[in-house]
């Protein structure tokens, strides 16, 4: 009998296009899991859609003075086709603001309403007066009241990643309008955490304390420590799934309620399309539920979606949730906003067809246990090193040598050699290798393995050498030659997860895949099939002519995308030049001790070897004295002689390198980072004279 999984792939917002952060955190190591599943005969439903409610997304629609919807079919269109070109096979692509899924999610919050698993409320919430809104999620930003991180957001803190209520941050602020926020009344329904306490306690904390991820698990339970409380599952919003019940006009669920339940609507969406019955896949206490999500959506994940299921009664509750770290992009955060990322559909533009390229270097670099970084040069390493020089270069070679030798058919083995018959026993250990990392959910560690599958075959052959035996013993190369093709065939299935491009262009260049064999001669392997059975490849099957699998990235096409990159920070840097917050208030006593005059810089040279330092003779109007600057990044000495500066003259004198520097000269930097004084630029101020 074959199990049945549930897999779902959280569901990015619709405001924008998928990037490398997502890809890795969340779409392809679920896709790695649902194909190894499906390829060992497992029972699969792999699930997502877009999320198409939400804060985000009406900011977005009014930044571009476009509807809400507008926005969520430009962007739903662009990401199902990136999922499309990324291979990731999903049984079905929903969104959540299809019928169905409206339908799903109303009957599912008056399920809970009827049942009383709700309390109703009227308090005082954040409200902009001039926007004419209440606020809530990411209409609002503040002051963490956790983690002290100044952006944290009215539902949550991604710094630290603590779920919050908007009334919770300090010193909000208006996203709309920047005001701050008045509070006024108004109804809500709140799911009541806390009721749900022991129960999330017994199942996470004592039920899943070894087979959930440390991560997972140790976030969980400090939320659960801390302390759970009612929670708004509705909002004063006019974009979103209106509450279906009396006396709530003008109110939708809360986006967390409703982009959830997406994974049932989706998954009903799939059943009635392919003439399944769906209920199985959600309530059927033999189900397997698995979440594949990002750091930021283990709260609700872990605790508020399962309370939800738990309340509603009828259903089953995931057996894990896998959550990634972050992935970064060469050091920095990925950002959408100050477009600090790699974006899938322009990937597709620089490096067409190379899909699995990608695939293969961020499964390698996946941020399973900690934040990653992704760059450039190791993704050129990763392709250029591992999948060109080990995984292409070995079917490269079998396969044009069983061209060259045997006219593409496979030869008959004679007597195996040791080495032949304990090659043939280390390929049968693979398949049982890479389960057991995948089933953990250590996909690096997986396709770590399947790489060495594709070494061993690489040193078999070049430790064989059948290019040179050839000359002396033609009837050992057919047993050589046989051995790889058995390599060959084996990588040919085991790298489909992986690599599911690579896997199908080697099946075909192997004819063994079903569209190049009638269905007597077909040879295609089960994951299954490569441990157990002892001929992969026979004897007199016909392969086709080689094709390389993968090609060598150049270092031009590499500084191209970090020139790229550099010219986004550019762009950003100059957009949102950052002000340095206030200092601590001072009193007028503090500031009047400060004796800043107006100068002459007379001489200047520089000091030294130090790159920084010029040493300058300033006339300040009651001496000349010497003060040392750290500006000779920004002014040559020349340059700076005959200057009018301002000069802080009663500092305490301090020796740079020897040079007792006696006072200091005001200056500021300007948005290219070069240092400008603050100058009384008026030759007819006298120096002296005091800055007050
Ligand atoms: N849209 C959310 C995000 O991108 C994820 C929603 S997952 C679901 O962070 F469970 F709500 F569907
Ligand atoms: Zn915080």
């Amino acid at each position: 009998m074959s199990n049945r999984y549930t897999i779902t792939a959280a569901l990015p917002y619709t405001n924008g296009p998928i990037h490398i952060g997502h890809l890795a955190g969340v779409y392809v190591p679920a896709d790695i899991y649902a194909r190894y599943l499906r390829l060992k005969g497992n029972d699969v439903a792999f699930i997502c859609g877009s999320d198409e409610h939400g804060v985000p997304i009406t900011i977005k629609a009014k930044n571009e003075g476009v509807s809400p919807q507008d926005i969520v079919d430009k962007y739903h269109a662009i990401i199902k086709q990136s999922f499309e070109e990324f291979g990731i096979s999903f049984d079905n692509y929903s969104r959540t603001s299809a019928k169905i899924h409206h339908e799903t999610a109303s009957e599912f919050f008056k399920t809970l309403h009827d049942k009383g698993e709700f309390i109703e409320e009227t308090n005082e919430q954040l409200y902009d007066e001039k926007a004419n809104q209440f606020l809530a999620d990411r209409f609002v930003t503040g002051t963490c009241p956790k983690c002290g991180n100044e952006e944290a957001y009215g539902d949550q803190c991604e710094n630290c990643g603590t779920s919050l209520n908007a009334t919770d941050l300090i010193n909000p602020k208006s996203a709309i309008t920047g005001n701050v926020p008045t509070l006024k009344q108004t109804k809500h329904w709140f799911l009541p955490l806390d009721k749900h306490e022991a129960f999330l306690r017994s199942w996470i904390l004592e039920g899943h304390k070894s087979d959930w991820k440390p991560n997972v698990y140790g976030q969980v339970k400090s939320w659960i420590d801390d302390g759970l409380r009612p929670r708004a599952v509705t909002r004063d919003l006019d974009w979103g799934i209106p509450v279906p019940v009396e006396g709530a006009e003008g109110k939708v669920l809360y986006v967390w309620f409703d982009a959830p339940i997406g994974y049932i609507s989706s998954t009903k969406e799939w059943a009635k399309r392919v003439g399944k019955d769906w209920e199985p896949y959600w309530k059927d206490k033999d189900t397997k539920l698995i979440h594949f999500i990002g750091k930021d959506n283990i709260v609700f994940h872990c605790i508020i979606f399962p309370a939800m299921l738990q309340a509603e009664g009828s259903y089953i509750l995931p057996d894990n949730v896998p959550a990634n770290e972050f992935l970064n992009l060469e050091g920095n955060k990925l950002s959408t906003s100050k477009n600090w990322a790699v974006w899938l559909p322009e990937y597709l533009i620089d490096f067409p067809n190379q899909q699995d390229v990608l695939r293969y270097a961020l499964t390698a670099n996946a941020p399973e246990a900690k934040d990653n970084d992704f760059t450039w040069k190791d993704f050129q390493a990763r392709n250029n090193n591992e999948l060109v020089a080990i995984f292409g270069n070995f079917i490269n070679r079998v396969v044009v040598l069983t061209n060259k030798y045997y006219n593409s058919i496979v030869p008959t083995p004679h007597d195996f050699s040791k080495i032949d018959e304990e090659t043939l026993a280390a390929v049968k250990t693979y398949p049982n290798v890479i389960s057991s990392s995948i089933e953990r959910y250590r996909f690096r560690e997986a396709q770590q393995e399947l790489m060495n599958l594709a070494r061993l075959g690489n040193k078999y052959l070049a430790d064989e050498e059948p290019w040179k035996v050839i000359k002396v013993d033609e009837a050992r190369v057919q047993t050589i030659m046989y051995i790889a093709l058995q390599i060959a065939s084996a990588l040919a299935t085991l790298s489909e997860p992986f690599l599911p491009f690579t896997s199908g262009k080697l099946k075909h260049i192997l004819k063994v895949s079903s569209s190049d064999s009638t269905t007597e001669n077909r040879i295609e392997k089960s994951w299954n099939d490569i441990a157990t059975k002892s001929v992969l490849m026979p004897s007199g099957h016909q392969i086709g002519q080689a094709e390389l699998l993968f090609s060598k990235i150049e270092d031009e096409a590499i500084q191209e995308q970090i020139d790229k990159l550099v010219a986004s920070k550019k762009a950003n840097e100059a957009a949102n030049k950052t002000v340095d917050p206030q200092k601590d208030t001072i009193t007028f006593d503090d500031f009047s001790k400060l004796d800043i005059r107006v100068g002459t810089i007379l001489e200047a040279e520089k000091m030294p070897k130090a790159k920084k330092l010029l040493v300058l003779k300033v006339d300040t109007g009651i001496d000349v004295r010497t003060i040392v600057s750290g500006i000779a990044e920004s002014f040559t000495a020349e340059e700076v002689v005959g200057k009018k500066v301002t000069v802080l003259v009663n500092l305490a004198p301090r020796a740079l390198r020897g040079v007792e520097s006696q006072g200091m000269i005001l200056m500021t930097e300007n948005e290219e980072g070069k240092l400008v004084f603050v100058n009384p630029d008026d030759t007819s101020v006298a120096n002296g004279l005091k800055i007050s």
